[in-house]
């Protein structure tokens, strides 16, 4: 990989991958999406087929297979949970971007996805608790944090490349 993008849920992952993938031609993959290629199942199918444990075995295994292969990876809200998908994310050797979002900008962009079956019960004072438990697994493996609040996905996308410095390309 080039690019890791890490992050809560809605902070914005998957649009700027596709954003910086589009612009710099580079292959985008989401994990989300190549769980779900690879299983045949929608992630909600998983999660009620064995429960999160089920799915995080799942989403080690896609993880530890995607790592090497070229372009932009956009991780799930969760990967950095667990202590062996961080030191595959640090052992990349790739900036691994955090995308951070405050728990009621969280709310108004997932609101009640049915698609996220770990966000789909939760208020905003759940969320805000979800999101403070996680914050530490975020912080031991990102090289920055970029605050996404009051950012677009496409000044997201220009504030990475500031920090990078990539080149920008007319
Ligand atoms: C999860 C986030 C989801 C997906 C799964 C679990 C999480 O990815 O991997 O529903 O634990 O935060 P997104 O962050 O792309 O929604």
């Amino acid at each position: 990989m080039e690019l890791i993008l890490i992050g809560f849920m809605g902070s914005g992952k998957t649009t700027v991958s596709q954003l910086l993938g589009q612009k710099y031609h580079l292959p985008v993959l989401d994990l989300d999406a190549e769980i779900v290629a690879q299983t045949g199942q929608s992630i909600p199918e998983i999660f009620a087929a064995g429960g999160e444990a089920h799915f995080r075995a799942i989403e080690h295994q896609v993880l530890a297979q995607v790592i090497d292969q070229p372009g932009i990876l956009a991780t799930g809200g969760g990967t950095p949970l667990r202590e062996d998908n961080r030191a595959l994310l640090k052992a990349s050797h790739v900036p691994v971007v955090h995308l951070r979002a405050t728990a009621a900008e969280t709310k108004r962009r997932i609101g009640h996805d049915q698609n996220r079956p770990l966000a789909a019960k939760l208020d905003q004072t759940g969320l805000a608790k979800l999101k403070a438990a996680r914050h530490a697994a975020y912080q031991a493996c990102a090289d920055f944090t970029i605050e996404t609040n009051q950012l677009t996905p496409l000044e997201v996308a220009q504030a990475i490349e500031a920090r990078l410095s990539l080149t920008v390309q007319p």
